[in-house]
């Protein structure tokens, strides 16, 4: 197969990306704090979702600062619904490492953006390009995608090697300047061209006269993904716990200090064959009645809900429980979205005149 010429990649790919880039909020400023903010909210999540999260994150804690000094169930309830609530206190730990170490400012250095807690290489390379214009490379999926297409690559792409390979392809191609323009060119073929499944769009690419997987038909097949583990299945009870009282109010437990969900407040739940309840409350409580079923998906479990009603009276709570108002939980709250279904149906649980 020919070799590719890839002065000329780099020279295409950067043509088209100044008539084609979108015009998202992060790309209005070459602010490290605000690149870095986008880069770990748009981690597994897509754009679309992450617009309106950033915009109001932004407002509440516009620099390093505000974020290491933020209370941390305000953090959380900002970050509500975005999943992996994980990225945020990485986020917080990493902005008072900031402010300790670097005086508020981003290092503009490629290894000290990754010894920072939640920056993998990705991300480092990410800021690293995009603030400070240092040529590193930025693999993340959508890259793999794009090149294992363009190369007609069959290196598996969720192999321990994957990233490293990929690396070494795009520092071929990597500018000496202009690398951030370059990294989010390539994200945005990633994103809006050569898109995953379904029709990439090879007539709008730039690179199709000589993308290898288009001259072979490999299109469909690439990138090579070897199957993956399949998600572990959980089934388990959700207890919504009503207490009535002067005002209505629900059941939250504390999740522990480790693992999935680590540190929220939740809904009590637990695996079908155990009590979503501990003993003194279950004691309290009419016998439950059923609520519907709810699926949510983690990367690595699968959680199969039924739902139970409870009521109980006003009383004492055990350690690591609280009964909230609505009011309560919608402000100061961040109920992870695995609860969402149930989490709709507490407006009209908790209506005093229900009761
Ligand atoms: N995905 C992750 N980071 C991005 C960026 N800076 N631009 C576009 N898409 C992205």
């Amino acid at each position: 197969m020919s070799a590719l010429d890839y002065a000329r990649c780099t020279r295409d790919l950067l043509t088209w990306y100044e008539s084609h880039y979108r015009a998202l909020p992060w790309r209005r400023s070459r602010d490290a704090y605000r690149i870095w903010i986008s880069e770990i909210m748009l981690q597994q999540t897509r754009i679309e979702a992450v617009l309106p999260y950033y915009e109001r994150f932004l407002h509440e804690c516009p620099d390093v600062q505000s974020l290491a000094s933020l209370p941390e169930e305000r953090l959380l309830k900002l970050w509500e619904g975005l999943g992996y609530y994980s990225r945020a206190r990485n986020l917080q730990k990493a902005a008072r490492i900031i402010v300790a170490d670097y005086d508020g400012v981003l290092p503009a250095d490629y290894e000290k953006l990754l010894a920072l807690p939640g920056i993998g290489e990705y991300t480092a390379g990410a800021i690293a390009s995009i603030a400070y214009d240092i040529s590193v490379a930025a693999v993340d999926g959508n890259v793999m995608r794009v090149l294992a297409r363009l190369m007609c690559d069959d290196t598996d792409v969720l192999s321990s090697g994957a990233k490293r390979h990929f690396t070494a392809l795009v520092a071929r191609m990597l500018p000496d300047t202009h690398a951030g323009r370059f990294n989010q060119a390539l994200m945005e073929l990633g994103e809006t061209v050569c898109i995953p499944s379904g029709n990439p769009n090879c007539a709008a690419c730039p690179w199709c006269a000589y993308c290898k997987a288009k001259k072979n038909g490999r299109i469909d097949t690439l990138p090579v993904r070897a199957k993956k583990k399949p998600r572990r299945i959980e089934n388990r009870t959700v207890a919504v716990v009503i207490i009535h009282g002067e005002t209505p109010r629900v059941l939250l437990h504390k999740r522990a200090a480790n693992g999935l969900l680590a540190n929220l407040w939740e809904l009590p739940n637990a695996l079908q064959e155990d009590e979503p309840l501990p003993r003194s409350i279950a004691t309290a409580c009419n016998a439950p009645s059923k609520l519907p079923q709810a699926k949510h998906i983690f990367s690595h479990v699968e959680w199969h809900m039924q739902g139970r009603l409870y009521h109980m009276p006003s009383s004492a709570l055990p350690s690591g429980y609280r009964a909230v108002s609505l009011t309560e939980l919608q402000q100061d709250y961040a109920l992870p979205s695995a609860f969402r279904a149930y989490a709709a149906l507490l407006p009209s649980l908790l209506q005093k005149e229900d009761l």
